[in-house]
């Protein structure tokens, strides 16, 4: 027995817990509420205290730790590091509690998987729940007990360089991630050594920031905060999540952090949440820079006034509170609430039973990149690439005739680190296979394989066309790889424009000019509007940032091995001056038409470049028989949807079909199709399956006039098919009468 868990056991002991009789409250209410008992105000602040460390505590870190003032650490990792801190917690502190240990394990910890939104693009929940696992397993074993992840927010504005972290524009695909996400970190006992806390973040509509601009102001509706923002947050509440991260941006006047009808009415009241909500990093001082308090204290007492438990960094509740609870400024029940949750979630992870939660320098060394994990990354990378474009079925490569000399073009072509993206944990460049190094492998030694960067990412040389175009004119395909680094997305990654970055658009025309077929390979962080190249090139692969197993993918999907499948979960706009652009816009009373006074741009037509829902693979889907259950429900009734979905291609291949709802008349403007459901379905050439969806009231239900979510009757439509713009329809009515 560890000494840390004696000196819990002791504890439970000394708070007189019988822990073999079962009755109420229960034996971690006990312990939690001997452990409040006995804390001094100081100790109870130090709870709520969530320092940064620099790789390492500081020795005046671990005294704040000895004197019981720090609640948890982010950014300590590594087996050998987290349990040495721990060990001066539980033993060297007057109450031995264990600390938390968050961090940002976003796609993975050391084996990365792909980017969130490249994820998303692979529409399946499973393979979200499994990397997350993944990402746990690896986290625990080197001392994560708390990551902060999932990111739920919703995009719809792809100059956010968040958008990377998150599943995309829309809230249903978002909710089933981020439900499927939180279950993968948090298994079904947060106690086991495979499993972390998670949190969902950034509470709330941090993607709807002004311009795109990280961090700026928000101004919407509570009806779109409610259809639109608030649906992921809700679904990974529903699956349990235990940490809930406050957003840095204000809504309408009030900063997430200081917002308590949003932590506490509706988060705490309405949804029932009871786990701990975590402030952003610095986001308690920076109430002050958004002008709603004076003084870093009056900043503390606004954010635990609207039920922010811990401060991420700010070190304003550790320092500042002290004197306004002594003075009766905040009562300190408003501490002790806090102070609970967050013993309550060291409690629920186990970690007064084992404060190092199975981590340990073997597990560490066993568990990280383990074959399978790499074997996971593969799978789940090959689904997220997303085939925009492919005229003359120019790709797979094995089936072309040219595939004999290959030259590899661009500067991400050869690139580990925007393979990566942006938050990428412990990985380490060095486990990436790049592209190149990909299709190296997969071609063998038959092809003739050549490499040009062209020009760099940022580069405004075009100095080194010459070599690509050379390369371009001798081979019999060029794969040109051009996007984003991994720092041109996530935080502080806006963008004003959505084009290739750099010489790299002039690069692909020179190639393009040689006349050599072209593979467009795209990396990037965000959907790129890339209007030439869907002219003019022939195919076109979206890989996003595909994490360490990158270039085997991009070859198993170039080279035929697996065909493409994934989907976009973003439009891809023509241009940035029709952001923000989404599938599931409104009507409006003037639907864009060929007449003049219609909703649209005059320079630009109105859909996107690629819509939502959309992707290609190398073999082709039909869809009949869409059936519904019955041509009319009552209000509360489930409509079942059957559709036929077929592979009417030669290859194999995988379909994600795609069910669209419209409300056609309600009391409040529907969106012109809202997703619904979606499915995954494998077929061999010329199988067939019947795919059936469930349209519950959740789904056919809205907020009303009052925002009070209500089914109303009337007619609506129903549209199946493999992309947002497209699909057979049908139609049903809601109606109150009872069925004839
Ligand atoms: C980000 C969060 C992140 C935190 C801790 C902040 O800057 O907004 O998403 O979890 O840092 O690293």
């Amino acid at each position: 027995m560890t000494a840390a868990r004696v000196l819990a056991l002791g504890l439970l002991t000394a708070g007189s817990l019988a822990a073999q009789q079962p009755r109420s409250p229960s034996p971690t209410d006990r312990l939690i509420d001997a452990l409040v008992a006995r804390m001094t105000l100081e100790e109870k602040l130090g709870q709520l205290n969530l320092p940064s460390v620099d790789t390492r505590p500081s020795p005046q870190q671990l005294d704040l730790v000895r004197q019981g003032l720090v609640g948890g650490f982010l950014n300590l990792t590594g087996a050998a590091a987290a349990r040495a801190a721990q060990h001066v917690a539980v033993t060297e502190s007057r109450l031995h509690i264990p600390l938390l240990l968050g961090y940002d394990v976003i796609h993975g910890y050391r084996t990365i998987f792909p980017i969130p939104l490249a994820e998303a693009a692979a529409w399946d929940p499973a393979a979200a729940e499994s990397t997350a696992h993944v990402a746990a397993r690896e986290a625990a074993a080197a001392g994560v007990n708390w990551t902060f992840a999932p990111m739920v927010d919703i995009a719809r504005d792809p100059r956010w360089g968040r958008i990377a972290e998150g599943s995309g524009e829309d809230s249903y695909l978002g909710s089933v991630l981020a439900a499927a996400r939180v279950r993968g970190f948090q298994g079904s006992d947060l106690r086991a050594t495979d499993a972390v806390l998670a949190t969902a973040k950034h509470f709330a509509a941090y993607g709807a920031a002004e311009g795109g601009r990280d961090y700026n102001t928000v101004d919407l509706s509570e009806r779109t905060l409610r259809e639109i923002y608030l649906p992921p947050f809700r679904a990974a509440v529903d699956a349990g999540v235990g940490s809930i991260m406050t957003s840095f941006n204000e809504i309408a006047g009030v900063p997430s952090t200081a917002n308590r009808w949003l932590v506490t009415t509706l988060l705490r009241g309405e949804w029932k949440y009871s786990g701990l909500v975590v402030s952003d990093w610095t986001a308690i001082a920076e109430l002050q820079a958004h002008g709603v308090a004076g003084s870093r204290a009056e900043a503390g007492r606004l954010a635990l006034a609207a039920g922010v438990d811990m401060d991420m960094t700010s070190g304003i509740y550790l320092d500042d509170l002290p004197a306004l609870v002594r003075s009766g400024r905040i009562p300190v029940a408003s501490v002790d609430r806090a102070v609970r949750r967050i013993l309550r979630a060291k409690a629920t992870l186990g970690l007064f039973d084992d404060p190092y939660h199975g981590a340990s320098v073997e597990r560490e060394a066993a568990v990280l990149l383990a074959a399978e994990h790499r074997a996971l990354a593969r799978r789940v990378a090959r689904e997220a690439i997303v085939l925009l474009k492919n005229d003359g079925n120019l790709l797979p490569l094995a089936e072309s005739a040219a595939r004999h000399t290959i030259a590899v073009i661009g500067p991400l072509a050869d690139d580990p680190g925007a393979a990566l993206g942006a938050w990428l944990g412990h990985g380490d460049p060095r486990d990436v296979v790049t592209v190149l190094a990909g299709i190296r492998e997969r071609a063998g030694a038959g092809v003739e394989l050549r490499y040009a960067k062209g020009a760099g990412i940022l580069d405004t040389s075009t100095a080194g066309f010459g070599d690509a175009v050379a390369l371009a004119r001798q081979a019999a395909v060029a794969v040109v790889v051009v996007g984003e680094a991994a720092d041109m997305s996530g935080e502080a990654g806006s963008r004003s424009t959505l084009g290739l970055p750099g010489v790299q658009q002039q690069l692909l025309e020179a190639v393009q000019g040689t006349g050599t077929p072209v593979v467009l390979v795209l990396m990037s962080g965000r959907p790129l509007a890339v209007p030439w190249a869907a002219e003019h090139v022939s195919a076109i692969l979206e890989a996003w940032a595909l994490g360490v197993e990158t270039g085997h993918a991009v070859a198993d999907v170039l080279f035929g091995d697996v065909s493409p499948s994934g989907k976009l979960p973003v439009s891809v706009p023509r241009t940035v001056g029709q952001v923000p652009i989404y599938y599931n816009h409104k009507n409006t009373g003037r639907p864009p038409s060929q007449d003049k006074y219609t909703s649209k741009y005059i320079d630009v037509p109105s859909s996107p470049l690629f819509p939502f829902g959309y992707g290609l693979s190398y073999t082709t889907f039909g869809y009949s028989d869409l059936r519904l259950s019955a041509p009319r429900i009552t209000p509360a009734e489930t409509l079942r949807v059957t559709v036929t979905v077929t592979n009417t291609g030669p290859r194999s291949g995988t379909e994600v079909a795609q069910l669209y709802v419209r409300d056609e008349v309600a009391s409040v403007t529907r969106p012109v199709r809202a997703l619904a459901g979606f499915r995954r379905v494998a077929l061999a050439p010329g199988e067939a399956q019947r795919v059936e969806f469930a349209l519950t009231p959740r789904e056919l239900g809205c907020y009303g006039p009052d925002l009070r979510f209500v089914v109303e009757p009337g007619r609506f439509r129903v549209f199946v098919g493999g992309s947002s713009a497209e699909g057979l329809e049908q139609k049903f009515e809601v109606t109150v009468a009872p069925r004839p």
